[in-house]
């Protein structure tokens, strides 16, 4: 959990060229078990961006250095948010998805992003 929200926050960081918080995981799929000894990647991408908002979504896999196998074992999504030198919400630049693929992200996250300003009454 640790590493899903430090590779989101260098995601965020990277787009924003700010310090961003967390200010929520949205969802923690753990689809396979990971064991003591596997060595685990992460691949993060930005999903969306709100105003200040961005959405992160990031897979963990985990290898089992014995035999080579890898795990696609968790998914999750974050929300981090940009933040100025005094600490408060900053606009960040839009993305523009381009393939297929990061459309389809796009749109999911947007649906997610109208969900949680539904749900918080904003
Ligand atoms: C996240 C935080 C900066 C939001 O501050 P705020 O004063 O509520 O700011 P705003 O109402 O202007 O909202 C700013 C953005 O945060 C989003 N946001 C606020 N609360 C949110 C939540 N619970 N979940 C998802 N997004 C949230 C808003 O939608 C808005 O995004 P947008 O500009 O893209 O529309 C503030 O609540 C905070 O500092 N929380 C503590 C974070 C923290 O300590 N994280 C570490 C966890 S280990």
């Amino acid at each position: 959990m640790k590493l899903v929200d430090e590779v989101a926050g260098i995601v965020a960081h990277r787009h924003a060229r700010r310090n961003v918080v967390t200010a929520r995981l949205d969802r923690m799929d753990f689809h396979e078990p990971v064991f003591v000894g596997n060595a685990l990647s992460l691949d993060a991408r930005l999903a969306f961006t709100g105003r200040t908002s961005m959405e992160v979504m990031v897979d963990v896999r985990a290898e089992n250095l014995d035999t080579g196998e890898v795990v696609h074992t968790g998914t999750a999504w974050l929300t981090m948010i940009a933040l100025n030198e005094r600490g408060k919400p900053v606009a960040v630049e839009p993305i523009a998805p381009e393939s297929e693929d990061e459309k389809r992200l796009h749109a999911l996250a947007a649906a997610r992003y109208e969900a949680r300003r539904n749900e918080r009454g904003a």
